[in-house]
């Protein structure tokens, strides 16, 4: 199929859209446990960065498993799907000129990498929400944990499915020390410090 396929350039570049929003395109890939924060920590990011005038969209794991992922389970391959989908998403959306944010456990190293290669050099932002199980089993804000220990879901992340965590993530976040709130702004300062909430400087014209 594919060798009938021709990509086709826009006229307006991905990095014309983001300066038009006064920033630069990238995604901000959290990852962890269920319970970890991710959904609490991107959507402080998130207000935060809306606080400060920019364009920016997030893609929380539930909610994307209510619409376009409906269809996937949480067995491996599935998972591996809803990320090869969400990855897709967030570069369109980046093309766009958006900071797009995603929120999913996302827990195979591979699944990550392919994605982050979807991306240009220094774009794909990994932020591992490093919480111990032990912390998200206690928080357990949906009562998951509990039903995974009695038997009543299968492959439950950290109980009887994988979690591999990022060797070299661009943010590292201990999620037992620090609060949602320090967490959020240590994101916040890394995009600050990268020059990600500026837009790329243009090219003067000669
Ligand atoms: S991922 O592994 O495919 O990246 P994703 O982030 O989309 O997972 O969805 C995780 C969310 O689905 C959890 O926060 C939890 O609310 C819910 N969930 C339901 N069943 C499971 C399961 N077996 N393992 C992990 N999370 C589950």
């Amino acid at each position: 199929m594919r060798e009938n396929l021709t990509y086709h350039a826009a006229e307006i570049s991905k990095a014309q859209r983001a300066a038009q929003k006064g920033q630069q395109a990238c995604v901000l890939w959290f990852t962890g446990l269920s319970g970890a924060g991710k959904s609490t920590i991107s959507n402080m990011v998130e207000a935060e960065l809306f606080r400060q005038g920019h364009h920016s969209y997030l893609l929380d794991g539930d909610n994307v498993r209510l619409g376009l992922n409906a269809d996937l389970s949480f067995s491996d391959s599935d998972r591996k799907e809803n990320i090869r989908r969400v990855g897709e998403v967030a570069k369109l959306m980046s093309d766009a000129g958006l900071i797009v944010l995603s929120a999913f456990i996302s827990p195979f190293a591979s699944e990550r990498q392919m994605v982050r290669d979807r991306f240009e050099q220094g774009e794909f932002i990994e932020i591992h929400i490093d919480t111990p199980l032990s912390e998200c089993e206690k928080r357990d804000p949906k009562g998951l944990y509990r039903k995974a220990r009695a038997g009543l879901i299968k492959n439950f992340t950290g109980i009887d499915s994988s979690y591999e965590p990022p060797v070299n993530p661009e943010v590292y976040l201990d999620g037992s020390q620090f609060t949602a709130e320090q967490c959020a702004q240590k994101v916040v300062e890394y995009l600050t410090i990268n020059g990600w909430l500026k837009p790329k400087p243009l090219r003067a014209v000669k």
